[in-house]
Order: structure tokens, then C-alpha cells, then sequence
């Protein structure tokens, strides 16, 4: 997940808006994580429990990561904008976690990232490499789901290939 948000990172402009889905624990901060690490921005990205949302500077000239923990906002535009968040949304790079259903209005286009975690022997790839009892269980399935203009010419299967960055 870090390797994929890594990626993932490179694709990102300024003003995009990403919406991580996924049950407790499925990787949606090990993602921002590696977004972070993408971007070069200040200051570790940790599960923002407490702090529904946190920024980070960039380093170079990137632009700054907003990464939002959506759990107990009641959802919606206002709230988002009652958070004060000392930077300019459309410069920087948004991510929320379990936003869905709540900031979509946020951004006409948008990336909505669902993670699940793959149960069983069905699941793609991991489960079945014999590297031993409980190997699957970390096994993620990512789906990646442009919305808008923003995203109409991106080609996102660039991430379903391994990273470059080894
Ligand atoms: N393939 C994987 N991808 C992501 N996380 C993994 C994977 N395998 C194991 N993990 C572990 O699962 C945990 C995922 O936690 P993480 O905080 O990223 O999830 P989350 O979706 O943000 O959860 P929450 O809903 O509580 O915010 C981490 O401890 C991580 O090390
Ligand atoms: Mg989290």
C-alpha cells in the first residue's frame, strides 16, 4: 500500500481530491503514508484520530498533502471549511479518509480509492505465492475510480504494474 500511494503520487496535482474507502485497518493511512513519501512533504503521516485533519508542507516544490481523517465528521462542505485549515485547498493535494458520502462536493472531480482486504483463495495474486501460514492475510485489493474531467485521460492502470522504485 505504501509502494502503491508512492506511485500513486506521482500522478497527483495540485487540487486533487482523493477519497480512501476501506474497513478499519485496510490501509488507508499505510497509503497516505506512501503519498507523503511521494510528494516530499514535512512531518510523518500517522492515523489522524485525534486531529481529524493534518498538513504537511512540502519540501521541494511540490504542493502541500491535507490529509483528513473523515470517521467522525458529520460530513459536508461547511464542516470541512469549519476545520480552518491553514492552506489553500485547490494548492494542495486532499486526501480523506472515509470520505465518502461526506466531501465529494469538495472537488467536481475526484479519485476514489477502495481497498479491501482479499479473503480467501479467490483473491488475486498473495495468497497462493506458499510463503506460509497467514501470507494472504495481508493481501489487498485496490480499486481505482476516476471522477470528472480531471481524471477522463489518466491512465491509471500505470499503477496496477510493481514499482519502479524497488
Ligand atoms: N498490504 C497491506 N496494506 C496495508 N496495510 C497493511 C498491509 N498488510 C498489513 N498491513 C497493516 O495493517 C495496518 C493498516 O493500518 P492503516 O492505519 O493503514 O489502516 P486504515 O485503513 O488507515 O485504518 P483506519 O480505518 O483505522 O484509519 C497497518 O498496521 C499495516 O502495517
Ligand atoms: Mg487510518
Amino acid at each position: 500500500m505504501r509502494e502503491l500511494g508512492r506511485s500513486l503520487a506521482r500522478l497527483l496535482l495540485p487540487g486533487d481530491l482523493v477519497l480512501l474507502t476501506g474497513e478499519l485497518g485496510a490501509g488507508k493511512t499505510t497509503l497516505t503514508r506512501g503519498l507523503g513519501e511521494g510528494l516530499d512533504v514535512r512531518g510523518a503521516v500517522t492515523s489522524p484520530t485525534f486531529v481529524i485533519a493534518r498538513v504537511h508542507p512540502p519540501l521541494g516544490d511540490g504542493p502541500p498533502l491535507v490529509h483528513v481523517d473523515a470517521y467522525r465528521l458529520g460530513g459536508g462542505l461547511e464542516e470541512m471549511e469549519d476545520l480552518d485549515l491553514d492552506v489553500s485547498l485547490p494548492e494542495s493535494v486532499v486526501v480523506v479518509e472515509w470520505g465518502e458520502g461526506k466531501v465529494e462536493e469538495l472537488s467536481e472531480d475526484r479519485l476514489h480509492v477502495v481497498i479491501e482486504r482479499s479473503v480467501g483463495s479467490e483473491a488475486a495474486g498473495g495468497a497462493e505465492d506458499g510463503a506460509g501460514d497467514g501470507s494472504g492475510e495481508d493481501a489487498r485489493t485496490v480499486t481505482l475510480t476516476g471522477v470528472g474531467g480531471r481524471w477522463a485521460g489518466q491512465d491509471l492502470s500505470v499503477l496496477a504494474e510493481p514499482g519502479e522504485n524497488g
